[in-house]
């Protein structure tokens, strides 16, 4: 663990000057079931990135088995279900090394074998934590799906990876509501051909339809024993595969391998939150997104540390649930999103301030750029101005955290995520691809692979190489704007493409509006993220209908219905305005820059629409907002 600033910049340097020698040291702490034969091998033109190349691990047995000899009884997975009532579950290590076992039997007793694509759509609770180490156990390819996303949305990702089996519950219980999993999974499984075994966890004992393909979960594991060794992995075999959005209506389905990954989750969860072993570590992430994939489960388990689960959301039964949970289990370590800090910062401190947080040490913001008010309440309220903060850049792509200061070691500074990881080559680009020197603002790029970067797009490495390695050739593109001050800190500044991040969830607007494009009464749609003081970003849908008659709340509320149904409610956009016509280039391309600044009510920053197809729509746009 680096200790000190003179260590990260000694580390910092060793790692440019030989990224391979300093990588090929950290990696050396794990338990290889036999040593790689070259450490990186690599050509961005390709695009082509391997790690550890010819080493053979299984990343459970890390996460695991080798802990079982120095901490069996350390709680791995503390459970805080969504009703507080409801008794929270401690899972020592030896207790989740059986039950991950177990379930890898289960899952192979059912049919699956490695290399098969499992889909897992399931509610926060142990289960999931566990299926998705059961998975890489046997070297399946877990693809976890958010259980907030639509029928449409499951069925797409698991066509997409032609996944064979399914892991789901009968539902899931988030706040006050219960979300009907096995229905909506169901639902989605009409579409699904190659799926031929469900497996449904019990958890809210709500009733289920039942198909020839499902098995209840509890009736299967009764039948299995706990001894399942674990499957022998190429470094570069994939461990899993997460969608995220992308600039085309197709999700982009990002493919992690076993070696680099874990090396680099469990190497940047170390050195970022500075965890000691007895503390307790809370992300309020979910696992269906990358957060919880690398700073849930692998990162932490992969160090040894106790990792919270919390079932439930920040507003229920109040809105202290998140401080009452910190007191109840001594957290030391709290990482969340900047839009749950401003959606609590929004209620009276004494609802932070009636809960004894004198626990924690450290916090963490993921997820999109935090602002100043956000960054200062959370300082002031949350730590006691006593807490490093840590604001952590990366991406589904990534793996792992790659911009971060290390909690207590390197300097913070608010509203920036400061310096790259070890290891981390970043580089600030103008629009012609050059390198800008020093301070500045352009384009955020990464020169060099690390260990978790994405191997490709499942089944498209075409779009791989579009998107992320030929708008500026040598470099990684993760699609982010960010300036850099005196110092060599990042702050990040947004998204340069068409991806927006409403709540810490990554959008694409080009789902959005083919759903939009869906309803018969609409003829075009161009959906744009605008600034919100809670979400961050909030969706501004224009939709030009076949007939002004049609102008009304009931379409939209159609609108917003088939956003829902098609990808989940968090895509729902916050205004739609039916407009005549959507400003565009003569050669037909719309002007998603005006439509932005429209949206935001920056009429001044429009800048010249004379040349315009059509500048006639600027002005009624403008009138009609
Ligand atoms: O725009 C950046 C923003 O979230 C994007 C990645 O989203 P996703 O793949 O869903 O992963 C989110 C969790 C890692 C990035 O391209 N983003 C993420 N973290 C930050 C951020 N923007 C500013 N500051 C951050 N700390």
């Amino acid at each position: 663990m680096i200790n000190s600033l003179s260590e990260f910049k000694v580390t910092s340097a060793k790692a440019l000057e030989n990224p391979d020698g300093f990588w090929s040291e950290v990696a050396s702490e794990f338990h290889w079931k036999s040593p790689w034969k070259q450490t990186l091998d690599y050509d961005f033109s390709k695009p082509e990135v391997k790690w550890f190349v010819g080493g053979k691990l299984n990343i459970t047995e890390n996460c695991l088995d080798r802990h079982l000899a120095t901490q069996p009884n350390k709680t791995a997975i503390l459970f805080e279900p969504n009703d507080p009532t409801e008794t929270a579950q401690h899972i020592t290590y030896k207790e989740l090394h059986k039950r991950v076992c177990q379930t890898a039997n289960m899952l192979m007793a059912n049919g699956a074998k490695k290399g098969d694509r499992i889909c897992i759509y399931m509610p926060m609770v142990p289960e999931l934590a566990i299926a998705v180490l059961a998975c890489a156990r046997i070297g399946a390819i877990h693809s976890v799906v958010f259980a907030g996303f639509s029928a449409t949305a499951l069925a797409a990702r698991i066509n997409d990876a032609s996944c064979s089996m399914l892991l789901t519950a009968d539902g899931g219980f988030r706040g006050a509501k219960t979300i009907a999993l096995k229905e909506i999974a169901d639902d989605a499984l009409t579409s699904c051909s190659t799926v031929n075994c469900c497996l449904v966890l019990q958890r809210t004992q709500q009733e289920v339809q039942w198909n020839s393909i499902d098995k209840w979960w509890h009736e299967e594991l009764e039948k299995i024993d706990d001894n399942c060794p674990a499957e022998v992995m190429d470094s570069e075999d994939p461990l899993f595969i997460l969608y995220t959005s992308g600039s085309t209506g197709k999700p982009k389905g990002m493919v992690h391998t076993c070696g680099g990954y874990m090396v680099y989750t469990a190497y940047t969860f170390k050195n970022v939150f500075q965890c000691q072993p007895n503390d307790v570590y809370w992300c309020t992430a979910d696992i269906g997104w990358i957060t919880g994939h690398s700073y849930i489960v692998y990162g932490p388990l992969a160090n040894g540390a106790t990792t919270v689960m919390f079932e439930g959301v920040p507003s229920y039964p109040a809105f202290d649930r998140f401080w009452e949970v910190c007191a109840k289990h001594n957290i030391t370590h709290f990482y969340t999103a900047p839009t749950a800090i401003r959606a609590l910062e929004k209620h009276p401190t004494s609802l932070v301030e009636k809960h004894d947080l004198s626990s924690l040490k450290v916090l963490g913001s993921v997820g999109e750029p935090i602002n100043a008010e956000a960054w200062h309440w959370y300082d002031k309220h949350v730590g006691k101005h006593n807490c490093p903060i840590v604001d952590t850049w990366w991406q589904t792509e990534t793996g792992g955290i790659l911009i971060s200061s290390l909690a207590g070691v390197t300097p913070q500074k608010p509203t920036f995520a400061t310096l790259p990881m070890p290891g981390v080559q970043t580089v600030l680009l103008n629009n012609e691809g050059d390198e800008i020197e020093g301070e500045g603002e352009g384009i955020l790029a990464i020169k060099h692979p690390w260990p978790s970067i994405a191997r490709t797009i499942w089944g498209d490495h075409e779009r791989y190489k579009n998107v992320y390695f030929s708008a500026y050739p040598g470099y990684y593109f993760p699609g982010d704007g960010a300036l850099r001050d005196a110092e060599g800190n990042f702050r990040i500044t947004g998204r340069v493409d068409d991806v927006v991040i409403v709540s810490g969830h990554n959008l694409g607007t080009a789902p959005i509006e083919n759903a939009i494009n869906e309803h018969p009464n609409v003829v075009e749609s161009a959906v744009v993220g605008f600034p919100h003081d809670v979400k961050g970003n909030a969706l501004h849908a224009f939709a030009i209908v076949r007939s002004r008659a049609d102008d009304n709340e009931t379409l939209k509320n159609e609108l917003r219905a088939l956003v829902a149904k098609t990808i989940g409610p968090i895509a729902k956009p916050d205004r739609i305005q039916v407009v005549s016509g959507l400003p565009k280039t003569r050669s037909g391309k719309i002007m998603r820059r005006i439509l932005r600044k429209l949206a935001a009510g920056e009429y001044d920053q429009l800048g010249d629409v004379s040349t315009l197809l059509n500048p006639e729509v600027v002005e009624e746009i403008k009138q009609n907002k």
